[in-house]
């Protein structure tokens, strides 16, 4: 059998992958012997987020979730549950009473531990790993003003982790977020786990979800981010790698452009295909990532893949949609990019 991904970093880290529906059912054969041969960490990309696997009060939906358990030990993988409380793709009744208004604190944390429960509990030993908060800081390092944040401030925090070390002790939980390489953002996030830590909440590694592009950030301000992390006392996942190669919309504030650029060639450039050019700078790119990854394997547990294959990557959509990006060492035909391959080798 050819040289994987994950043969590559057997004695480095894992190599993950997040998988969604279609990727995960049986009669998926080129996909399974793709993931087989590639990664021995899997993630699920959307469907264990509360409004997919508990869209109503009575109904929970784990068709996907069973999939994807079975496909895990299937494989012999470290299977991640991803993710148990964030501020997107989780319903409007989760915060409302029967009436529509606004639960209190006590009401929504408790609806918030039944969800963990139930969701967790199911999965007891076979994830091995759990996004258990996502998302819940600003860029500033002040906390998102979310619905579970301006219902129960920061606590709705501290009760997820507290229960998800009651329903499964064992598992490793972990606190995720995108621009942890961001220093104001960081500092935010670090305070707070040190601060749970202190009060003994359980929390195993800070997840770096690792979206970036050819451009940034940079090799010191992940690494400096890696280093913090390892120094506040906890271990470091990247938990949703991919890099970007094409330009990113924004207004003068540098804030996303929510404009259809779909058929705009300046914001749709490798329409029919990548340039050597911007083959080259991926392959660069993932080189220089991953030789920083190396560098410090003693405080990496995982290093995961925000998608199996350019195909069917979320920054085909980001931030508008019907773009067509490369961000991933697997490309639209399924085949393993051999330029990015060599270059992550060499780290
Ligand atoms: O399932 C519906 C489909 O029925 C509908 O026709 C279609 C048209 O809009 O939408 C489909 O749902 C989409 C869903 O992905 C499944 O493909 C949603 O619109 C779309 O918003 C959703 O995007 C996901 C996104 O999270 C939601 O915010 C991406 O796939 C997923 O990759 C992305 O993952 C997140 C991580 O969970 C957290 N970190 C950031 C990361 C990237 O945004």
């Amino acid at each position: 059998k050819d040289q994987g991904l994950k043969d590559v970093f057997e004695d480095s880290f894992y190599i993950g992958v997040a998988l969604n529906s279609r990727q995960v059912a049986p009669e998926a054969t080129q996909e399974f012997e793709l993931i087989s041969t590639h990664f021995n960490s899997l993630s699920p990309e959307n469907g264990l987020k509360w409004a997919l696997v508990h869209p109503q009060p009575e109904t929970y939906n784990f068709e996907f979730g069973d999939e994807y358990v079975a496909m895990g030990e299937k494989l012999g993988a470290f299977t991640i549950g991803h993710c148990l409380i964030w501020h997107q793709q989780v319903p409007n009744w989760v915060f409302e009473n029967e009436s529509g208004e606004m639960l209190d604190k006590d009401a929504l944390i408790s609806r918030m531990e039944a969800h963990i429960e139930t969701v967790m509990g199911r999965y007891k030993g076979k994830i091995k790993g759990w996004d258990v908060v996502n998302e819940a800081f600003n860029e500033d390092g002040s906390f998102r003003e979310s619905k579970w944040y301006k219902i129960a401030g920061k606590d709705f925090i501290k009760a997820a982790f507290r229960k998800a070390n009651e329903v499964d002790p064992e598992a490793e939980l972990y606190y995720n977020d995108y621009n942890v390489w961001r220093a104001s953002k960081r500092k935010g996030i670090l305070d707070f786990v040190k601060e749970m830590k202190a009060e003994g909440i359980r929390i195993t590694a800070i997840g770096m979800q690792g979206h970036y592009t050819v451009n940034g950030p940079s090799i010191e301000e992940i690494e400096q981010g890696i280093l913090d992390i390892y120094e506040a006392g906890f271990k470091v996942a990247i938990t949703e790698l991919d890099v970007d190669v094409l330009p990113r919309p924004r207004n003068s504030e540098g804030a996303d452009l929510n404009i259809n650029y779909a058929n705009s060639p300046e914001f749709n450039p490798y329409k029919d295909g990548i340039t050597p050019e911007g083959k080259a700078q991926l392959a660069n790119r993932y080189g220089e990532i991953f030789k920083l990854f190396e560098k410090h394997k003693d405080k990496i547990n995982r290093v995961t893949f925000w998608g199996l294959y350019d195909g069917r990557s979320w920054l085909n959509n980001f931030p508008v949609r019907g773009r067509t990006n490369y961000p991933l060492p697997i490309d639209r035909d399924m085949k393993l990019k051999e330029d990015v391959f060599n270059s992550i080798k060499m780290a």
